[in-house]
Formats: structure tokens, C-alpha cells, sequence
């Protein structure tokens, strides 16, 4: 059929985040291919310098709850999300392989990767979050997506053992998904972000 979506559209549309899951002792899918898969990306200059770890033991998520701050968002309402995750995947970002890569011979006379006008670390680290959440929708559970902001990062990397030097851009969550919580959103920011030949507003 002419409309007919193909299934990573379908996985596409489908996606969205994800922060209320419930708690269920049901055997979820296995998620073991996730991190290799999630890193399968293109990285500037093949640096490798986007790591990930998966946590899927019950009393590290719980740890990882009380450093995202969920506390807080449960006493203004919100439903549980990261306790009740059944894995959470941490995008982590090595910059130093970046500079180490760009020093190299074949590319020590591009651009200084201090001056790149993008930080490619950045890009490449979104293209891992990516992966990740698609990967997690097509088993049937629902990601989600918490930036490190929202964090006590140092407490998490002294907790996973993760170097200082290495950052962390949030936590992926995977988990069934409590349809009673779901809060309607109110629609912002709809403007136009897709442009045809010419950029026009
Ligand atoms: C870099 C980045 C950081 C985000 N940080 C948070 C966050 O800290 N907490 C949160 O609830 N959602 C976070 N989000 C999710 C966005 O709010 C989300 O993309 C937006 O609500 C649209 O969601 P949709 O995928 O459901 O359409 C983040 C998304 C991105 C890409």
C-alpha cells in the first residue's frame, strides 16, 4: 500500500519519553544486546569515545532513584520512573579520545578538536541515546530519557566506579510502562522545524 509506514517508521512515530513505569515482577524482555547495539555508531574520526554501562540489579536502580533526585518528583506528583525501571543504560562521553584521535597523524592538520565549532562527543553521545531507546521500544518496554542535570553525577560515578574525567549524559530507562499516570502535555514549541530547499519560517 502506498502510506503503508515500514517498521522502523513505525518505531519512529511510536517512540516517545517515557516517566511512569509500574512496578511489575513479570520477566521482561532481554535487553543483554542493548549496549553493544546502542554503541554501534559512527563516532568523528572513529574515536570510540561513547561508552555505556547497563545496570539491571534491583538494588543498584534503587540507588540510581535516589541520586536522580526521584524523591522529589514523587512529592509533586509524579509517578514512579526510575525505581521502577527494570534497566537503566548511562550514555557516558570520553572526550579526551576525541583530542587523542584528532592528535593522530592522518588528522593533526584538521581543525583542533578544542575548536570544533560542535563538540562531536555530543553528537555522537545523542546518536547512542537514540539507539538505545529505539532498541529498548522494539522489546516491547517503553524508554525513557533523564539528562545528568537533573543528577548528583558525582555520587553516580563514585557508586558505577566511573572515572572523573568521563561525563555522563543521562540515564536511559527501560520499563512497563503505568498507562493510568500518563499526563497530558500541553503542545509548545510547535514550530516549524522542517525545511524544504530553502530554510522558511
Ligand atoms: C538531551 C535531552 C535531555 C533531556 N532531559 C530530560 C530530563 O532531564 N527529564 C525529562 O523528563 N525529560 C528529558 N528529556 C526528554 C525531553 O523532554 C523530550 O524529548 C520531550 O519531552 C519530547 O518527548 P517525546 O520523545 O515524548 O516526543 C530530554 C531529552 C533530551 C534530548
Amino acid at each position: 500500500m502506498e502510506n503503508e509506514k515500514t517498521y522502523l517508521q513505525n518505531l519512529i512515530l511510536n517512540r516517545r519519553i517515557v516517566r511512569n513505569y509500574i512496578e511489575s515482577e513479570e520477566t521482561y524482555p532481554d535487553l543483554s544486546d542493548v549496549p553493544k547495539l546502542t554503541i554501534k555508531i559512527p563516532t568523528a574520526g572513529f574515536s570510540r569515545g561513547i561508552e555505556i554501562i547497563s545496570v539491571e540489579n534491583k538494588d543498584s536502580i534503587q540507588k540510581l532513584a535516589i541520586y536522580a533526585n526521584e524523591k522529589t518528583y514523587i512529592e509533586k506528583g509524579f509517578g514512579k520512573w526510575i525505581s521502577n525501571s527494570k534497566a537503566i543504560f548511562l550514555i557516558l562521553i570520553n572526550e579526551a579520545a576525541y583530542h587523542e584521535r584528532y592528535k593522530m597523524m592522518d588528522k593533526k592538520n584538521e581543525t583542533n578538536s578544542k575548536n570544533w565549532s560542535v563538540p562531536y562527543w555530543y553528537v555522537d553521545a545523542g546518536a547512542a541515546m537514540m539507539n538505545c531507546m529505539l532498541l529498548i521500544d522494539e522489546t516491547g518496554l517503553k524508554s525513557g530519557f533523564l539528562g545528568s542535570h537533573n543528577m548528583e553525577v558525582l555520587k553516580i560515578k563514585s557508586f558505577l566506579k566511573i572515572p572523573k574525567n568521563i561525563e555522563i549524559l543521562g540515564f536511559v530507562t527501560a520499563g512497563v510502562e503505568d498507562s493510568t499516570k500518563n499526563i497530558k502535555k500541553e503542545k509548545i514549541n510547535r514550530k516549524k522545524i522542517v525545511h524544504k530547499e530553502l530554510y522558511e519560517n
